[in-house]
């Protein structure tokens, strides 16, 4: 609220997402709303409104209702927004229309993120025409609308050590689930039986979500970056590429592994996979407090293009390479991400024009990958149909970067081991 510098911020709470006849898709709060609120329930709105006096941290919410309940879930209603979450004032979101005008009156700014939503919009815009229609009684409407996020990103963007411990357990329950992942792998397994077996793992740990829909991609549909079908049988010989995070408490973690389906490295595969290593190994020296955000990119880049080149699947110059961006053809997307309670988390990425330097308390990905698909002309066959990324999630501090998911193995003797092959 003291980030605020006065005025009434609203939020709404997200939408339920309709599936299929009575169906809906798994309801998330959104990730502002339960950042500030911890309230679970949709078709709210939270209004904060640091200077007034019958209450600062207000909610609307919908009311207790024993008939729907019985069919649609326990709601909170009006004194448990008070009595479990905190609330300073609730009311029922019917009575939004009458209440919110009431509190933006002589607000000097509304903190509220236009163009989210119509409904949402409209339903704020009807509140600010009501004070709007008093300006004669000496009522004044706010002036400004600010966007709050641009706020809350920059909160969100610094952990604080409650939200530390759980990405810290998101990543150990999703480095458990890959190793289980690396050791039950076996030809003729299909890509989404793999996915059972991580997602057994995170629901038998806690985490009750993925922060993104798995991408197991096994040959071939390793080479397609979000690949999400994950319906097909892994062959023989093949490797396996898998991206899974669970998600505990609304944190996620962001891994990625790639390892041979049989438990053995081919020469080719084992080319590509120790390429990419070397390049994600790079990427994780340039992770330090004090370096631009594009660091460990520049610097898995650097490894990469001289692979690419050894590996005669780019040919020179060097700097052309660089230049025209030839080596997009097998590494097409950047390093690095946020990540947090999004895996595509939010946090700005520049800085009046320069990239952000990176700050104790940050979290980001380094994720470099190698996509040789299998219709590509310009790699040797041996090469075709290898796609390779390895993903850890690394938390900036003041000295050396911590590694939040090194306890899963990503050396060729390691997973090699992990495997033994029968
Ligand atoms: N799992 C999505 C990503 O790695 O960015
Ligand atoms: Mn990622
Ligand atoms: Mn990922």
């Amino acid at each position: 609220m003291r980030r605020m510098g006065g005025g009434v911020a609203v939020l709404f709470s997200a939408p339920v997402r309709h599936r299929n006849g009575d169906v809906d898709f798994d309801y998330r709060q959104g990730s502002d709303f339960h950042y500030l609120t911890g309230f679970p329930e949709p078709d709210c709105v939270l209004v904060l409104a640091p200077d007034r006096q019958e209450g600062r941290f207000v909610l609307f919410v919908r009311p207790r209702d024993k008939e729907k309940e019985i069919w649609t879930g326990r709601r909170a209603g009006v004194d448990g927004a008070k009595a479990l979450f905190g609330a300073d004032q609730a009311f029922e979101v019917s009575k939004l229309d009458e209440e919110l005008p009431k509190i933006l009156e002589n607000a000097p700014r509304l903190h509220y993120r236009v163009g989210v939503d119509r409904d949402q919009d409209e339903s704020v815009f009807r509140a600010v025409r009501k004070v709007r229609d008093k300006l004669r009684l000496g009522v004044s409407c706010p002036p400004v609308i600010q966007d709050p996020h641009v706020d809350l990103a920059d909160m969100r963007l610094f952990k604080a050590p409650e939200e530390l411990a759980l990405l810290r357990r998101a990543c150990e329950i999703s480095c458990d689930a890959h190793r289980e992942a690396i050791r039950d792998v076996r030809p003729g397994m299909h890509e989404f039986t793999l996915q059972g077996i991580l997602e057994g793992h995170f629901r038998k740990n806690g985490a009750r979500r993925n922060g993104y829909p798995c991408i197991i991609g096994a040959g071939d549909n390793a080479t397609v970056l979000h690949y999400n079908e994950n319906d097909s049988q892994v062959r023989e010989g093949s490797l396996v590429l898998v991206d899974a995070g669970a998600e505990l408490d609304f944190y996620t973690a962001d891994i990625t592994r790639t390892f041979p389906a049989n438990g053995k490295f081919s020469p080719a595969q084992r080319k590509v996979y120790q390429l990419c290593l070397d390049a994600q190994k790079a990427g994780l020296e340039a992770v330090r407090a004090g370096n631009h955000f594009l660091a460990p990119h520049e610097a898995a880049l650097a490894v990469l293009v001289d692979g690419f080149l050894d590996l005669g699947l780019l040919k020179g110059p060097r700097e052309e390479v660089l230049e025209k961006e030839t080596y997009k053809a097998y590494f097409m997307h950047k390093t690095s991400h946020w990540l947090g309670m999004d895996v595509h988390d939010v946090g700005d990425y520049k800085v009046s024009g320069e990239w952000r330097r990176l700050e104790p308390g940050m979290v980001l990905t380094v994720e470099p990958g190698i996509y040789i698909s299998q219709d590509c002309e310009t790699a040797a066959p041996e090469f075709r149909g290898i796609g390779v990324r390895i993903e850890d999630d690394v938390l900036v501090t003041s000295s050396a970067c911590e590694v939040l998911s090194s306890s899963v193995p990503k050396e060729i003797d390691e997973l090699e081991a992990l495997r033994p092959r029968r």
